[in-house]
């Protein structure tokens, strides 16, 4: 009997310490549901907000920096993807006519810049995680991004009006872009008006 007794009482701490734990784990994860709900709502584009950056949750927490650092980093990835992408479709030669060959020219031009402007924009958010606030360096962040919306909403208009098949596909992939993108430029000017911690 003393035995079963000896044995039931460290089983049962186990037992209580599973539970918890478990428990524990799962308010971490509603947290970090809530974090990204939250930081995502400043956004326009939410869903694709909530969709893209709450595999970040547990890295940002509740720091728009970092938040902020998460948005850039999903939207450069991809920008970086469809300017890839777009070599590939000019390399095989698949658009054709005139103005949609320009189109595409263009529109690689733009990517590339979109690309380059939002790593200037990464150098930017590193220097804040590592120094705190400044306001000159949160206006130049706003600054390079909204110039690198600019660019693909350039890459855009110039594939207006065309039907053809691969061009829908061009135009979904960069508007995708552009929906990261403005997602990144909000959860940035959030850093206009936050205090932000070292
Ligand atoms: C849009 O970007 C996200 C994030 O990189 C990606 O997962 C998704 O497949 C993209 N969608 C389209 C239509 O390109």
């Amino acid at each position: 009997m003393r035995l079963v007794a000896g044995s039931i009482v460290p089983l049962t701490v186990l037992l209580m310490v599973v539970v918890l734990s478990s428990f524990g784990g799962q308010l971490a994860a509603e947290n970090e549901d809530i974090n990204v709900r939250e930081a995502c709502s400043v956004t326009r584009f939410q869903d694709i907000c909530v969709r893209s950056l709450s595999s970040f949750s547990h890295f940002a927490g509740r720091n728009p920096v970092r938040w902020a650092r998460a948005g850039l980093s999903v939207a450069l990835r991809e920008a970086k993807g469809v300017a890839v992408y777009l070599q590939e479709v000019k390399r095989g030669g698949q658009i054709h006519g005139r103005r949609q060959r320009i189109a595409l020219l263009d529109c690689t031009e733009c990517l590339q810049d979109t690309v380059d402007n939002l790593h200037r924009c990464l150098r930017i958010l590193r220097v804040l995680t590592r120094e705190g606030q400044s306001g000159s360096e949160v206006d130049d962040l706003i600054t390079w991004m909204s110039t690198a919306l600019t660019d693909e909403d350039t890459c855009l208009d110039g594939f207006e009006g065309e039907k053809a098949k691969q061009v829908g596909h061009i135009r979904q992939r960069v508007l995708n872009v552009t929906y990261l993108t403005s997602n990144a430029l909000a959860l940035s000017n959030k850093l206009a008006t936050t205090t932000i911690p070292k």
